[in-house]
């Protein structure tokens, strides 16, 4: 059984998504812990009704980034993760801990990748007169929002679309791309060469 500990920041829907499919599929894992840097982060109750250990670990009380990522790092290791998944996760972390996760630690960002980094990509896609917007599943690497794309999910920006149209949009598609981009993961059907992720039995990457 393989070990996926799923940090929040906030709402938590790609995190129940996860869950769900988890149970719902049979998966040879479980979510082992939801930790959430801001204590009033909603996903934690979700995890805590499904008898999920839910734990927060509040940025506000360290002085800097190497305290907070250290306290997290070693709550995160007490759960033994296998996988450990970025889901709305909104800070940013140190290259020490990108390091001591590397290989197993994943993201979800809301943009196609590498286009459109940082905060605020829906609005910045539809200010930039694109056509096609989504999301990106990948590999977190020191670099800010880049790393190998584990699988990307594309939809059409349309004529009128407002950013929260455009992201309702998108956040359907990660629930379904997340949790399959995570699958992959525990049943080690991914492939790394490089910067590119090839899925071992040639399942769609591109949703
Ligand atoms: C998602 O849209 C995710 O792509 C985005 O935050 C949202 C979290 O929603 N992540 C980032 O912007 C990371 N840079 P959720 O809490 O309901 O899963």
């Amino acid at each position: 059984m393989k070990r996926i500990v799923i940090l929040i920041s906030g709402r938590g829907s790609n995190m129940e998504a996860i869950v769900q499919a988890c149970a719902a599929e049979g998966w040879p894992a479980r979510v082992a812990a939801v930790i959430s840097n801001r204590p009033d982060a909603a996903g934690l109750a979700f995890a805590r009704e499904r008898g999920i250990a839910a734990v927060a670990v509040d940025h506000k009380r360290f002085d800097d980034r190497e305290a907070f990522d250290a306290e997290l790092a070693s709550v995160i290791e007490g759960f033994q993760p296998d996988v450990l998944v970025l889901a709305g996760f909104m800070r940013i972390l140190t290259d020490g801990f990108v390091q001591r996760f590397a290989g197993r630690m994943v993201n979800v960002h809301p943009s196609l990748l590498p286009a459109f980094p940082g905060l605020h990509t829906h609005r910045r896609a539809i200010e930039s007169g694109c056509k096609l917007a989504g999301a990106t599943v990948h590999f977190v690497t020191p670099a800010l929002d880049h790393g190998p794309i584990i699988a990307q999910a594309a939809v059409p920006v349309l004529p009128g679309d407002t950013e929260a149209s455009l992201s309702a949009r998108v956040l359907a598609r990660e629930h379904v791309m997340y949790p399959r981009a995570v699958r992959w993961l525990v049943q080690d059907q991914l492939r790394v060469d490089g910067d590119v992720v090839m899925h071992t039995a040639g399942e769609s990457q591109l949703l």
